[in-house]
């Protein structure tokens, strides 16, 4: 069994100085890939309403929804500590038994190994309570896209001396309340590494300079997969969308022209085929019928 990331680790990190790469995931295929090239933290991250689900703000994920994706996440994931974003609406400093059910849920029906949660000092006895209940949390603060219609637009925060100041007594608040690391987003680059520099916890950044203890970046954004806009802070490291376009369209000219399935994918009426799958035959079932005691 191979080990799996554990919050220790990730302090052991920022203590050695080793950045932390983190990527959001939300499906059993691409899990495999990332889990398998070492990725040590998996974000099933709500921006799936958006990216996956074309919602135009992650407002309208459910906890269901954080569940089924992060379920399907875990089973390729053997390696990466898993991070499901407990979802709008969810959690509040208001009702914390509210917000303790939803983080048990989204921890043991989600498979996951932390939660993280958005919001600044309000949300510090949220982190407290779930931290309580043996609950890793990571904090989110700067731009929270569940807040967006009272930040009023996705733009950089902490720009000014007063919203600088909420956000580094933020981030002490989080810290000081259990959290084990705080994402950044959108925040300006001197003052996210005042932050970094301040915290024993780890920062992991979007859009918040390098000097975070780690980045994380939307895997859609990163592969190139998502078109309908392009933030700045993120960096496409392929250009998916167009290759899937041409490998489609060539699908469908030859699926209209008859030269798909070819021989090689069809199946003769007298041909023993071994695996459809392409596995290799000893990992077939063994029929037990034909096998001799
Ligand atoms: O949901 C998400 O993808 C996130 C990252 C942007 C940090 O919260």
């Amino acid at each position: 069994m191979p080990k799996r990331t554990t919050v220790h680790d990730i302090w052991s990190m920022k203590k050695r100085g080793e950045k932390i790469p983190m990527l959001t995931c939300y499906d059993y295929t691409s899990a495999k890939i990332l889990d398998e090239i070492g990725v040590p933290i998996l974000l099933v991250g709500d921006s799936l309403g958006m990216v996956v689900l074309g919602h135009e703000s992650t407002l309208r994920v459910t906890l269901e929804m954080m569940i089924h994706h992060s379920q399907a996440v875990s089973r390729a994931a053997k390696k990466a500590m898993i991070v499901i974003d407990l979802p709008f609406a969810t959690y509040s400093s208001s009702d914390l038994p509210l917000s303790l059910r939803t983080a048990a849920r989204a921890m043991a029906e989600g498979e996951a190994q932390a939660v993280k949660v958005e919001g600044g000092r309000r949300m510090a006895p949220v982190v407290g309570t779930l931290v309580a209940s043996g609950i890793p949390v990571m904090g989110h603060i700067g731009l929270t896209p569940q807040s967006i219609h009272m930040i009023g637009g996705y733009r950089v925060q902490g720009r000014d001396e007063e919203a600088a100041n909420r956000l580094i007594l933020a981030a002490q608040a989080l810290e000081k309340a259990g959290a084990f690391a705080l994402v950044l987003e959108l925040v300006p680059a001197d003052l996210a590494q005042k932050i970094s520099k301040m915290l024993t916890i780890p920062t992991i950044g979007i859009g918040a300079g390098p000097d975070c203890d780690g980045q994380v970046q939307v895997f859609h954004d990163a592969m190139g997969m998502f078109e309908d806009f392009s933030p700045r802070h993120a960096k496409r490291y392929a250009n998916l969308a167009p290759v899937i376009r041409g490998a489609a369209k060539q699908y469908l000219d030859e699926v209209r022209a008859g030269t798909f399935p070819g021989p090689e994918h069809s199946f003769g009426g007298g041909e023993v085929v071994k695996s459809v799958y392409g596995k290799p035959a000893e990992e077939e079932p063994a029929d037990p019928k034909k096998t001799k005691p």
